[in-house]
C-alpha cells in the first residue's frame, strides 16, 4: 500500500484525485471493489485491474456502456488469448455471454474477460450476495456471472493490445513489449 501511494500520490500530477482504501485481506476482487461503495455512490463505477495494460483509451467502452439501456446492467471486455485457462473465460453464443468461468480446465472458447468492468449501482446488493469460491475468494466472475442471469452483460472485444501483468514473467514481457513499441503515445515535448 505505502508503495502504490508514493507511486501514485495524490494525482495531482495527473490532473485527478485519488483516493485508496486498503483490502486487509486479499479475498478477491469483489471483495475489493466493495471498499468502493461509499465512494461510487450511486453512480455506475468503471473497475479497472491494476495489473492490466492497455494500448488503446476506453472511451467506446464507456460510450457503449452508456448507450446499453441507458447505462444499466454491466459491461466486460473480451479479447483472445492464447492460454484460456488463466482467466475468467466468456462462453458466447452468438452474440451474448451466456456463462463465465473462472480459470477453467477446459475452456469454453479462446475470450478472456480482461480486468476492465463497468457495473450499475446493483453491483453493491450483488457482491454483498456473492459466495466464496473454492479458492476462497469473492470473485468477480461470480459478480459477473449474477448480471449474466439477469439478462443484463453485455461486452466489447478489446480494441488494441492487452497484457495482463500479474506475473513475474507477464511484467517482464510487458516491459520489454513498452521498450520495443511504448502502448503509450511519447509525452508532449
Ligand atoms: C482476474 C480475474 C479474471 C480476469 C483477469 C484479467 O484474474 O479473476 O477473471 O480474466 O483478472 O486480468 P487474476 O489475474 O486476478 O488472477
Amino acid at each position: 500500500m505505502g508503495d502504490v501511494v508514493n507511486l501514485l500520490g495524490s494525482g495531482t500530477e495527473f490532473g485527478l484525485d485519488f483516493s485508496y482504501k486498503v483490502q486487509d485481506e486479499a479475498r478477491g476482487i469483489a471483495d475489493a471493489l466493495r471498499l468502493a461503495e461509499g465512494f461510487a455512490g450511486n453512480a455506475p463505477v468503471f473497475v479497472l485491474l491494476g495489473d492490466n495494460v492497455f494500448e488503446q483509451p476506453a472511451d467506446y467502452f464507456v460510450k457503449n456502456y452508456l448507450e446499453q439501456q441507458g447505462g444499466r446492467g454491466a459491461r466486460v471486455m473480451l479479447t483472445e488469448v492464447a492460454e484460456p485457462s488463466q482467466f475468467g473465460v466468456a462462453a458466447l453464443d452468438e452474440k451474448k455471454v451466456i456463462e463465465i468461468q473462472e480459470k477453467p480446465d477446459r475452456p469454453k472458447s479462446p475470450y478472456a474477460v480482461v480486468g476492465a468492468y463497468l457495473y450499475d449501482e446493483r453491483v453493491w446488493d450483488i457482491i454483498r450476495n456473492t459466495k466464496l469460491s473454492a479458492r476462497g475468494e469473492y470473485e468477480i466472475t461470480s459478480v459477473n456471472n449474477e448480471y449474466i442471469a439477469r439478462g443484463e452483460l453485455e461486452y466489447d472485444f478489446c480494441r488494441g493490445r492487452w497484457m495482463d501483468t500479474g506475473t513475474f514473467e507477464s511484467y517482464l514481457v510487458a516491459n520489454q513489449l513498452m521498450f520495443e513499441r511504448p502502448f503509450l503515445a511519447e509525452p508532449k515535448a
